[in-house]
């Protein structure tokens, strides 16, 4: 496994495991495991998931020692005042059941983020979170975030994929020394990516599976990457990314796949307000 070092010394995996859409505790609880047993260290979680008991479960269950496995969970708008995020982290960590999370991120830039993010400082301070960060921050959001708080966000975990290649952000987040955590490595599946003929193509040549290959150029772009499966060879195959490199002439083909549709941040109103009816605990 590599190890990405965040802006404040702690160590991440630079590679890990997304439990999204596994709502069902059993499923939830064997992922984890299966995850954990073959490798994984790195466990990307959040109180919208409604998984977090199934993954501190799983965590508990397995025989590796906590400090080896980094924990992401996230805040949910519904708790994004001062008073809220820290009843929402105490929520997601007596879900958990550990004494401290490694990585804590505000869900979305929605609701009282500077409030909240003086909570997270707090939390921070006293040890309970390693790093703090945010998640689906455009440029613009972030310039202001980093100018009025004291603690500069470690991660900011937003879309990133061979479809969405976010160019802008990346330099400015690289200045800044904040790291890129990729959600949805695969797109959640679309453009028919398990398939594609130029990934597939470019796969043969190292052994490996159009997946593997959208995988590994997250890796090469500094990213962290944490691609969600409950099929256990998926798992397997999506962890076995690290012996092979993308030449000069793949990353020029894999740069066509560029779509820039990825607007960040929520700019339609309605799409605000679905958010803001979503209620999770
Ligand atoms: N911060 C945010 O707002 C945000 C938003 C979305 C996601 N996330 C995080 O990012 C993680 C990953 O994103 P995502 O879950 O949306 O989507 P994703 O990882 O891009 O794609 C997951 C899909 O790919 C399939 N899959 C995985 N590995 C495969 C392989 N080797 N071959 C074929 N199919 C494969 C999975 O199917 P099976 O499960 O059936 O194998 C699933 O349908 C999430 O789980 C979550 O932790 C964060």
């Amino acid at each position: 496994m590599k190890y990405i070092t965040l802006n404040n010394g702690v160590k991440m995996p630079q590679l890990g495991l997304g439990v999204f859409q596994i709502e069902d505790f059993d499923t939830a609880k064997k992922t984890v495991l299966t995850g954990l047993k073959n490798g994984y260290r790195l466990i990307d979680t959040a109180t919208a998931y409604k998984n977090e008991s199934a993954v501190g479960e799983a965590i508990k269950e397995s025989d590796i020692r906590r400090e080896d496995i980094f924990v992401t969970s996230k805040l949910w708008v519904q708790d994004m005042t001062y008073d809220g995020a820290k009843r929402g982290f105490q929520s997601s960590l007596d879900k958990l059941g550990l004494d401290y999370i490694d990585l804590y991120l505000l869900h979305l830039p929605i609701g009282d983020i500077f409030g909240a993010w003086h909570a997270l400082e707090e939390l921070y301070e006293t040890g309970k979170i390693r790093a703090i960060g945010v998640s689906n921050f455009e440029p613009s959001r972030l310039v202001d975030f980093i100018h009025f708080n004291k603690v500069i966000p470690a991660v900011n975990q937003i879309k990133l994929n061979i479809f969405n290649q976010q160019t802008e952000i990346r330099e400015f987040m690289h200045d800044y020394d904040i790291k890129l955590e990729a959600w949805g490595p695969f797109d959640e599946g679309k453009h028919n990516i398990f398939k594609d003929l130029l990934l597939t193509k470019i796969g043969e040549k190292y052994q490996k599976s159009a997946a593997q290959v959208a995988l590994r150029w997250i890796i090469e772009q500094n990213a962290i990457a944490i691609p969600k499966s409950t099929h256990e060879e998926r798992l397997v195959q999506n962890m076995d990314i690290f012996d092979f490199s993308l030449t000069d002439e793949d990353l020029k083909e894999i740069s066509t796949f560029n779509i820039d549709n990825s607007r960040l941040g929520y700019h339609d109103p309605e799409e605000v307000s679905r958010i803001l009816d979503l209620e999770f605990h």
